[in-house]
């Protein structure tokens, strides 16, 4: 019984050591970052109100990859697989005073990275031979790992 419970705690330590395993600065910048980002979340979802569950198409100016998702899914998504996994702030692809503006590259960039993605998905993936998961998948963190810019020499 003992030897149970010794190994179920030091199955939760590890698998809390793997999220913890960023250096700690890491850790802190994104904590930084996430509360200074959270006021243009909370002012956008207050904004929002009721029209959470619409189609993000119908409240937002320029949809074009967040078609058939709700207005609420396309901003937690923003905050989560897109800033978080960059390591960014959402000024990064955004001006802050025009949300629906294309002028940033790296709001370009990102439509193009979630084409790139989907085909690595849907069309890569599927025919590599001898993978365990039964629907491997990358993800925008998958490479970035809190990074704007994976494998560049910065
Ligand atoms: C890595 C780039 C990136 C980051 C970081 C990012 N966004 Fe976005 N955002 C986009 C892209 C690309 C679109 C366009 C989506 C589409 O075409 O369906 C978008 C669209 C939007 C829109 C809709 C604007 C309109 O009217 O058309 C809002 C609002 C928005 N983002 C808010 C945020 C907030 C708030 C954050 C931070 C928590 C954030 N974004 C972080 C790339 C980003
Ligand atoms: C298979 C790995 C991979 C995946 C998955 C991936 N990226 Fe990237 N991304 C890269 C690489 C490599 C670069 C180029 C970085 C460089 O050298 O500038 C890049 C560049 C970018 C840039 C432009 C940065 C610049 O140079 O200005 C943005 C924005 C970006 N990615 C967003 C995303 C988002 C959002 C997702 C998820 C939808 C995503 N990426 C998924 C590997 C990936």
């Amino acid at each position: 019984m003992p030897a149970i419970i010794l190994l179920i705690v030091s199955a939760a330590f590890f698998s809390l050591d793997n999220h913890t395993i960023a250096p700690e600065n890491h850790t802190v910048q994104e904590d930084t970052l996430a509360a200074s980002n959270k006021k243009y979340v909370d002012q956008i979802m207050r904004w929002l109100g009721d029209r959470a569950d619409k189609p993000a198409e119908e409240v937002f100016k320029d949809i074009q990859m967040f078609k058939g998702r709700t207005a609420g899914d396309m901003i937690r998504i923003m905050d989560g697989a897109y800033r978080r996994s960059l390591g960014v702030g959402c000024a990064y692809c955004h001006d802050t005073q025009d949300w629906a503006s294309n002028d940033k590259t790296e709001k370009q960039a990102t439509r193009a990275m979630a084409e790139f993605t989907g085909a690595i998905n849907n069309d890569l993936l599927p025919k590599v031979e001898g993978i365990k998961s039964e629907k491997p998948r990358v993800r925008c963190g998958t490479c970035h790992q809190g990074k704007p810019r994976p494998g560049a020499d910065l």
